[in-house]
């Protein structure tokens, strides 16, 4: 494949491909010298419209620790501020010689519009799209969840349970989330206030719940999101208080869990609104190793995207 878009589309074989090959890079991260010269001569532009510090910092260590040319381009500081297109954006870049944008944009589907315009013969890989996707997020929490769940073997994720908890409605991670694991055989069950949960969810293909209580005790792990409130332009409902009370993963929450479960989060957390201090430096907490799993199923993706020779890639 060229690009990395969307969680879907992913085939299971091609997500199991991500997750081994990722599996291999991360022993480098336990050697003294952590680079191999795979993507040596190329050229990585991580084009961040919107703000970041993990996936954009472990964009730039993977392609680093892969021996590919960097650049970084943040919005704050450019020549979008003086009204310069996506467009014309993607034009510099082509002319620089970029061989993958990582981009992050505001609106869905920027992603999508910069790999299907022509403007870039590049790999585009979707950092994030507003509330739409963010597939490499997915595939560090499969990543995550199969070392912890799966014994890193394919279909180690088969059956297994995983509930989604919180504000589903603006949440990328949530979607991509829940069609990457469906796609590897796990049960994923959405938790969250009827406000927060999508229109039309169902289709996902997944279950619904707005009793995280009833559903915790049952599941193999708890992946918590972050309250954006960002993009609630019609207000926060329920109120923050209320809405800590009734879908915050506390201590309290996480003595029902079965012992093997694990808590994540793919960050920036809001500490005390929807995961207490305790919960996310718990034994039980793998927030800081998906951190960790970002930079090797980053490395995992930019090898595969990129280090075949040209004739082999294809859309
Ligand atoms: N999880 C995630 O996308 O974090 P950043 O916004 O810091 O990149």
């Amino acid at each position: 494949k060229r690009h990395l878009l969307s969680a879907a589309d992913l085939s299971r074989d091609d997500a199991e491909l991500v997750l081994s090959t990722a599996a291999e890079l991360r022993s480098l991260a336990d050697r003294p010298i952590k680079k191999l010269p795979a993507l040596r001569g190329r050229t990585v532009v991580n084009l961040f419209f919107e703000d970041s510090t993990r996936t954009r910092i472990s964009f730039e260590a993977a392609a680093k620790r892969l021996s590919a040319d960097v650049i970084n381009f943040a919005a704050k500081g450019s020549s979008l501020s003086k009204g310069e297109s996506l467009k014309d954006t993607a034009l510099t870049l082509e002319a620089m010689g970029a061989d993958a944008v990582v981009v992050r944009h505001g609106a869905s589907g920027a992603p999508h519009r910069l790999a299907h315009s022509g403007w870039v013969r590049s790999s585009v890989v979707n950092a994030g799209d507003g509330t739409h996707e963010h597939p490499t997020q997915a595939l560090l929490d499969a990543f995550t969840l199969w070392r912890h769940l799966g014994e890193e073997k394919r279909g180690g994720l088969e059956g297994r349970r995983v509930a989604i908890v919180g504000d589903v409605l603006h949440s990328r991670v949530a979607r991509s989330n829940a069609l990457l694991l469906k796609t590897l055989g796990a049960e994923v069950t959405l938790v969250g206030p009827p406000t927060l949960l999508p229109v039309g969810v169902e289709e996902w293909g997944v279950e619904t719940s707005y009793d995280l209580d009833a559903v915790i005790p049952k599941v193999d792990a708890v992946m918590m999101l972050r309250v954006q409130r960002e993009r609630m332009q019609g207000g926060f409902f329920p109120t923050p208080r209320e809405y800590s009370r009734r879908y915050g993963l506390d201590g309290r929450r996480m003595a029902t869990l079965q012992d093997h479960t694990i808590v994540m989060h793919p960050g920036p957390m809001v500490r005390g609104m929807e995961i207490t201090a305790d919960v996310a430096d718990s034994d039980r907490s793998v927030i800081v190793e998906q951190v960790t799993n970002g930079v090797a199923v980053r490395m995992a993706v930019l090898y595969l995207l990129l280090g075949g020779s040209e004739s082999e890639s294809n859309e």
